[in-house]
């Protein structure tokens, strides 16, 4: 019996689904790592084992593949949090504005999580809205054409209102500005992700 025996329910039945879906189970590894995260609320080094354990790897081959993609969190975060991008395009039309903005609203320095654990702040590279420059995520949602006012306006509305689900067309609604173009189907169409991999295992309803 692995440790990840001790998930909760729905998450082992998740991760059942996951191992059947790869012919080779580890190339199930991220899916896995992100329901792992969810568990333990972060990449912890007991999640990094559980993953092994699944996929039959060494805990050292899943750590090297964690601690690649920035997205697998090896510290708590914030119930928000906010990506700055900072790349090229953002960098020229204001990036480094909006990213003083968002710390300055939030209280909270870049690559840091506030006391109350409301907010962490990072940089990010490309996300990919390049054409929506400056762009902002918050807990991977992305929101386009940002000034640092709006910035500001963003992370007062997160505050106050504490969204249990952050929805990108909604802040792009209330706070945006240029867009790159449209991500896909609306999201009051049903529940859809930024990211596709973690969609059809409802990471947006799981708000995190
Ligand atoms: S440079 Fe910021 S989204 Fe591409």
């Amino acid at each position: 019996m692995t440790a990840a025996a001790n998930w909760e329910a729905g998450r082992r039945e998740r991760a059942k689904t996951m191992l059947g879906a790869y012919p080779d189970r580890r190339s199930a590894i991220m899916p896995l790592l992100y329901l792992a995260s969810l568990e333990y609320g972060h990449v912890t080094e007991q999640a990094m084992t559980d993953v092994a354990e699944l996929v039959g790897v060494t805990p050292a081959q899943v750590q090297s593949v964690a601690s690649f993609y920035t997205m697998f969190k090896r510290e708590e975060v914030g119930k928000y949090l906010v990506s700055v991008c900072t790349s090229i395009s953002c960098h020229l039309l204001g990036g480094d504005a909006v990213i003083d903005a968002v710390e300055d609203a939030t209280g909270v320095e870049r690559g840091r999580t506030g006391d109350d654990g409301t907010f962490s702040v990072e940089r990010a590279e490309c996300i990919g809205a390049c054409g929506g420059a400056p762009a902002v995520q918050v807990n991977y949602e992305t929101v386009e054409g940002l000034t640092p006012d709006k910035a500001k306006a963003l992370v007062k509305w997160l505050a106050d209102s504490q969204p249990e689900v952050v929805l990108a067309d909604e802040m792009q609604q209330l706070f945006g500005g240029v867009r790159s173009f449209d991500w896909g189907p609306l999201e009051s169409e049903g529940p859809v992700a930024a990211v596709p991999a973690f969609g059809p295992f409802g990471s947006a309803k799981e708000g995190r």
